[in-house]
């Protein structure tokens, strides 16, 4: 890359549903990571509400940019360039990150990279940390399911992929038809501690191919069987059995995933002779993934496992400066990104 080191980007981040800015120096020290979540405004309607998003964005992001500066103790003029988010995500959201960091780059002259969000997550494992391509990543977010070969800092393939379900969307369908509180993810995660994982056998789909995913039929057959539990419920149950049942389905959902992640990394780890495994996106802040390939990795001293700070797991600034500071992409999102291995 052509940016003389020390190389300070400003990062912007407003694809969703989180306003984050961020200013990192050198792909890796993060300087500051402000991140201004909306969970609350979107949790009264069960689900992101785009338009929303987007005016809420507008409202925060001159706030968030100048806590970014303060934390840092930085200014403007001390950076070397500015980086947003040009998708894939909400449109309006886009453009508030957008227009702001292109505004950023002509008013203090200094270039502006556009970052694919996808690449972002990938580039969250690069923060604090020592983590070298070639990896295998797993990327497992609220849209994406999908395990990458990172060859280089600049050459990404997808070698597996969800058909259906990404696994963030499978566990926000499956918490709302609980009747449980959006974002479903970290509450069917805390719920599944106190329940049991080998109370319902739920099914792992079986695709042609190895490396693809389908959390369709997951989501399906868990509803199916909690509805079913339910009604077995005498009425006159007491509270706690309902609390019950409902972490022994938490549980055992999350242990069906988990296991199906699990066993796709690591084969697909295996047959393209990677022993570094990285995993990457707003599901990775998941305890039971964390877990369960902590323990391999501990157990396989050949393995080398990089899992990003609970910070950098969720949408978040630092990752896109990360990315614009390791692959540089042009400022046009309809190219295409990731090359996709012939399947
Ligand atoms: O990466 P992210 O912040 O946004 C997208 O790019 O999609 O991911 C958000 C997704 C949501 O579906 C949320 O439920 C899920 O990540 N998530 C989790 C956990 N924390 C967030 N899913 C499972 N367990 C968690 N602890
Ligand atoms: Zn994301």
């Amino acid at each position: 890359m052509n940016l003389n080191p020390p190389s300070l980007i400003l990062a912007l981040e407003s694809s969703c549903d989180d306003t984050s800015v961020a200013i990192v120096r050198n792909g890796r020290q993060v300087l500051s990571n402000v991140i201004c979540s909306q969970t609350d405004l979107h949790a009264k309607y069960g689900g992101v509400v785009p338009e929303a998003a987007a005016r809420e964005h507008i409202a925060s992001i001159n706030d968030t940019l100048q806590a970014a500066l303060d934390q840092a103790g930085c200014q403007l003029t001390d950076m070397d360039a500015f980086a947003a988010t040009l998708g894939p995500g909400l449109v309006g959201s886009l453009l508030v990150g957008a227009n702001t960091g292109k505004t950023l780059s002509l008013i203090t002259g200094k270039p502006f990279l556009g970052v694919n969000h996808l690449y972002a997550h990938v580039a969250s494992n690069y923060l604090e940390s020592d983590l070298e391509p070639p990896f295998l990543c797993l990327l497992v977010s609220g849209g994406h399911t999908q395990l990458i070969v990172v060859d280089d800092y600049q050459s990404m393939r997808i070698v597996g992929e969800t058909m259906d379900d990404a696994v963030g969307e499978a566990y926000d369908k499956v918490a709302r038809l609980m009747n449980l509180p959006y974002p479903g993810g970290p509450v069917l995660d805390k719920l599944s501690y106190s329940g049991n994982p080998k109370a319902f056998r739920l099914p792992k789909a079986a695709l042609d191919h190895p490396y693809n995913f389908s959390f369709s039929g997951l989501k399906t057959a868990t509803l199916r069987a909690y509805e079913k539990a339910n009604q077995l419920l005498p009425p006159d149950s007491p509270s706690e059995a309902k609390e019950a049942l409902t972490a022994d389905m938490a549980a055992s959902f999350q242990h069906t995933v988990v296991e199906t992640l699990f066993e796709k990394t690591v084969r697909c780890a295996r047959e393209h002779g990677i022993d570094t495994i990285a995993i990457a996106g707003g599901v990775s802040a998941n305890s039971g993934i964390r877990t369960r390939f902590q323990t391999y990795a501990d157990s396989n001293p050949g393995t080398r496992l990089y899992v990003p700070k609970m910070a950098y797991c969720t949408d978040n600034a630092a990752m896109v400066a990360a990315s614009a500071y390791f692959n540089p992409i042009t400022d046009d999102i309809r190219q295409e990104v990731f090359s996709r291995a012939a399947r």
